[in-house]
């Protein structure tokens, strides 16, 4: 696995696009030449949809426009694209008054959030990265553009890709998770979902907008639109790489950040957006800012005014300003003033424009946008089993003592307590804005759906998600009093994470606690199933449960995803792609930390003068990478346990994993390194690759990873990716704190 094995026929033809921006290129060209500077500023304005419904507000401003005003600027070449509306039909209607009733006749750029699916609900992101498979998020990706094209959207704004170090920020929820390699292996996949094969213009595709540039994550303390800071060779070897990943998938045009980086606000940062951006990723196409964040500038305390901020932003490299209309307002004063060069506003609408040709707009206008076809690919049956088939590949068992999972679908009674156990309102967890809200399976029906007698199923609800009911813990002992296994179902409201849904504690809200104590007290086997945006603090009886399923928010089909694993239809193959701490208070935390100069000997209860706090050791409770299945694997010594690389050359490594248990499992075996001695320090381990293998019951078999100089680089202290020949230890294990490494060295060159 890793980006460049996906396939060729999932790449997008890059060749077919650039032909019809050639054919459009004159075109291009001689509308610049004619447009007014309102005109120009025009394209580079982006406002929020006023036509068409929407069910809930996602974005703080949102409602606010008037679809006469919005309807006034249109004809007046005022805005070129509008964002969040959806609907083939009334498409066509809006996209109608731009070619037909304005002066040069530009198509609108329709954009949308269509982050985790579209009225198909698939499991949220990061629940679809512990999946660990990249050809099942370029599916589920393509499936959402399928339903979003016909729904007359030509661009989404995802995948997000920033790397989430801190559990604490509620958008970890949103992206693949804390690890480097991960992030890049499925930006490429999800991009390329996006967009398909045959070229932008395709009526299926959809514009992949890679967001926030860059370091978003990064936020301090882990609270959302937080200043960053941060080296440059951790802004490169960290939150850069996903980027450039996707860019090199094809994705056109990419999202600003709200964060004010090394002091230098993202969205009006010329180091990022033009230095590094365009003059070292070689990116083409348009940059979006993210919702009135070049306003934003100015209560950053960055920009004076709204005239500075618009000035400010331009000339960082925003090309196209979304909600603020200050490029509108103040484009045309600051060209006259000679503040910003015409020049500078030409190359956004040439990118703009050249991106509107890519998409096929200028060849058809309505492009994708047909009702018809909106009917039928819209929530197909096709999307629903594939949302059921993502979702079973999300969940990570974590713990099975005594094999309690899975359960018998007969015979056996079960008492489904917790406030998910019925809840369909957190089924599809944040970022869904037209998601089909008849079609949220419950655990509970999926479980009635499951089980040969589904009256041996008590449900009760006990609390609810971050406070007490009256009498619900009660209630809820009284229904599993006569249980044979009681099944939790626990964590977070969709609400708990996603923008703006930070938390200082990542742990089971208390009255859920204090729920499963009561329950737990009855001395009946324990299964938690987890509903989680981040991974959790566990404690008490949530953690010592004799089983614990992560299962995120896994979209529509969650309730029957859950029951195939429960039951045994499936066994769990997931990984975490975020660690599991042992306390709040660890993070920000990833695995791959540096080892310091004091490195704590975990084993060991307590130490003194090493890195590491008093009341906990420095590790994860359950570290990225981890997750059981209903077999039992076993992995031999990695082979060869000293091996030679050539500097121009290529090793194998294998390692025989045998699945001792009686069920068909899938394994994902992890590569993982350690530079010993470098030039900088690095990673106790870095994962470099990743083999997904089927394993029947009783089968053994050998794992080979073909292991190059490029999988051993690291960003050098100048900023660029670097090798230095020596020692390096290689895992080839179940996760990031498992298994005995082999060594490597590297011959010089
Ligand atoms: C703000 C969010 O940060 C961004 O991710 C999203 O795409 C925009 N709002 C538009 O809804």
């Amino acid at each position: 696995m890793g980006a460049a094995a996906l396939g060729a026929s999932m790449l997008t033809n890059p060749s077919q696009s650039r032909a019809r921006v050639a054919a459009h290129q004159e075109r291009i060209e001689a509308l610049i030449a004619r447009m007014t500077i309102v005109e120009k500023a025009g394209q580079l304005n982006l406002l929020g949809d006023p036509f068409r419904f929407r069910p809930q507000n996602v974005n703080p401003l949102d409602g606010q426009g008037d679809p006469a005003r919005i309807t006034g600027l249109i004809r007046e070449g005022k805005v070129g694209n509008l964002f969040n509306g959806i609907g083939a039909e009334a498409g066509r209607r809006i996209q109608r008054i731009a070619v037909e009733e304005t002066r040069l006749g530009i198509p609108l750029l329709f954009a949308a959030d269509i982050i985790h699916g579209l009225k198909t609900v698939f499991p949220v992101p990061l629940a679809e990265a512990a999946a660990f498979d990249p050809d099942l998020a370029y599916r589920t990706a393509r499936a959402a553009a399928l339903e979003g094209a016909a729904s007359g959207v030509h661009q989404t704004y995802a995948p997000m890709v920033d790397v989430a170090r801190d559990q604490r920020w509620g958008r970890v929820v949103e992206g693949a998770g804390e690890d480097v390699w991960l992030n890049e292996v499925l930006a490429a996949a999800r991009t390329r979902g996006f967009q398909g094969e045959r070229g932008l213009a395709d009526r299926d595709a959809l514009l992949a907008t890679p967001k926030h540039f860059a370091a978003y994550s990064a936020a301090m303390g882990g609270m959302d639109y937080n200043s960053t800071d941060m080296s440059d060779v951790t802004l490169r070897g960290v939150y850069l790489p996903p980027f450039q990943a996707a860019f090199e998938a094809g994705a056109l045009s990419v999202m600003s950040g709200f964060n004010d980086l090394n002091g230098v606000p993202a969205s009006g940062n010329r180091y990022l957006l033009t230095e590094i951006l365009r003059g070292e990723l070689g990116f083409e196409g348009f940059v979006v800012s993210d919702y009135t964040s070049e306003q934003e500038l100015i209560a950053h305390g960055f920009a004076e005014d709204g005239r500075d901020a618009a000035r400010i932003a331009l000339m960082a490299g925003i090309d196209m300003s979304m909600v603020s209309g200050l490029f509108l307002d103040h484009i045309p004063d600051l060209v006259e003033k000679g503040d910003v060069p015409i020049s500078r506003v030409d190359g956004a609408v040439r990118r703009v424009l050249t991106t509107k040709a890519a998409l096929g707009l200028f060849d058809d206008p309505y492009r994708g946008c047909d009702p018809e076809r909106e009917r039928l690919v819209v929530g197909s049956q096709g999307h629903r089993d594939l949302a059921r088939e993502a979702g079973v590949k999300s969940i990570v068992l974590l713990k099975n003592e005594g094999g309690l999972l899975p359960l018998k679908s007969s015979g056996q009674k079960i008492a489904l307590i917790g406030p998910f156990a019925d809840d369909v309102d957190n089924i599809f967890g944040p970022w869904t804005i037209w998601g089909d809200e008849s079609r949220r399976i419950s655990l509970e029906a999926g479980f009635r759906a499951a089980m040969a007698d589904p009256t041996l199923l008590t449900v009760a609800k006990g609390s609810e998600v971050e406070a007490a009911m009256n009498g619900g813990v009660e209630a809820a002992v009284a229904a599993a009093r006569d249980a044979d296994v009681i099944v939790l179902a626990l964590g977070e409201s969709a609400r708990m994470s996603g923008e703006a849904q930070s938390r200082t504690e990542i742990d089971v809200p208390a009255p859920q606690r204090a729920l499963a104590e009561a329950v737990a007290g009855l001395g009946k086997p324990v299964v938690v199933l987890l509903r989680n945006g981040r991974a959790l603090e566990l404690s008490g009886a949530v953690k010592d449960a004799d089983a614990i399923l992560v299962t995120w928010f896994l979209g529509g089909e969650m309730g029957h995803a859950v029951a195939d694993v429960v039951f045994g239809q499936a066994s769990p193959s997931g990984r975490l792609p975020v660690s599991f701490p042992h306390r709040s208070g660890q993070q920000p935390y990833s695995y791959d930390h540096k080892t310091t100069g004091r490195p704590a000997d975990n084993r060991l209860a307590s130490q003194e003068y090493v890195a590491r706090y008093r009341d906990t050791t420095n590790t994860a409770l359950y570290p990225f990478g981890h997750g059981l299945t209903y077999g039992d694997v076993r992995y031999g010594a990695v082979t060869p346990p000293d091996a030679t690389l050539a500097w121009d050359g290529e090793v194998e490594l294998s390692v025989q994993v045998t699945n001792g248990g009686t069920r068909a499992v899938e394994e994902t075996v992890q590569l993982y390194i350690r530079d010993r001695v470098a030039s900088l320090t690095q990673p106790g381990r870095r994962l470099r690759d990743v083999r997904k293998v089927a394993l029947a019951a009783g089968e053994t078999a050998t794992v080979r990873f073909i292991l190059r100089r490029s999988q051993l680089e690291f960003v050098g202290p100048d900023g660029r990716p670097t090798v230095e020949p020596g020692l390096f230890d290689i895992w080839l294990s179940p996760s990031a704190q498992a298994g005995e490494p082999a060594t490597l060295r590297l011959g010089k060159p």
